[in-house]
């Protein structure tokens, strides 16, 4: 059994997910907890070159492709690096999960929904599923706003970044389902607020742990 804690991070694009989550490391840090930062997809040198491959824009793979990389990533992340890091005691806090899969592929490309894909979404985890996940809350239109002046400032968007709105809001809705459907572990946030009222949400959660 793992002794230390799994807490997911996600959200559409532009959420401001990536600058809640360190934050959130330094916090956890600070308190003497110790945390391992991850991400998905890309943080095994497996994982990287499947990143590329799902994000580059090199390649357009099959919906049903996407599914199978981005499984094959976590799996191979799940053992070689969040597993681990559990057994170790360590508070792993990992910027997007399997709640991930189900937004942008099984509802943004439009996979029909099965038990056999629920099950095997489940297998890809290896038994390691989150503590708390912190769903970060804003809307398609607000988030084409925030990614807009991020762009207009110079950051790339990736491949899945350029699909069309009708895209992001199936994934938008997605995510409301699963948070509906697990009020236990998802802890849906507020992203339209400052910087620190957002922080302070997520601090207040992950206090109560
Ligand atoms: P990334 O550049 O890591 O940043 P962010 O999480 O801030 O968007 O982008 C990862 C992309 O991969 C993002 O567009 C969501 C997508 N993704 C999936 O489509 N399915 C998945 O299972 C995961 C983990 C990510």
């Amino acid at each position: 059994m793992s002794q230390g804690k799994l807490i997911t991070f996600e959200g559409g694009d532009g959420s401001g997910k990536t600058t809640q989550l360190s934050r959130t490391v330094a916090w956890l840090q600070a308190q003497g907890r110790d945390v391992l930062q991850t991400f998905e997809p890309g943080d095994t040198s497996l994982g990287k070159a499947l990143r590329h491959i799902l994000l580059s824009g090199e390649f357009v793979p099959a919906a049903q492709t996407e599914l199978l990389l981005f499984l094959a990533d976590r799996t191979q992340h799940v053992q070689e690096v969040i597993m681990p890091a559990l057994e170790a005691g360590k508070w792993v806090v990992c910027d997007r999960y399997t709640d991930s899969t189900l937004a942008y592929q099984l509802a943004g490309r439009k996979l029909t929904d099965h038990a056999e894909l629920r099950a095997m979404l489940k297998w890809a985890e290896c038994g390691v599923s989150p503590d708390v996940t912190i769903l970060l809350d804003l809307s398609v239109e607000d988030a084409t706003t925030r990614m807009a002046s991020r762009q207009a400032g110079g950051e790339i968007a990736n491949r899945l970044d350029r699909e069309k709105q009708d895209f992001h809001q199936r994934i938008h809705a997605a995510f409301d389902t699963i948070a509906q459907a697990n009020p236990e572990r998802v802890r849906r946030i507020n992203a339209n607020q400052d910087i620190d009222a957002v922080q302070a949400d997520i601090q207040r959660i992950l206090s109560a742990l």
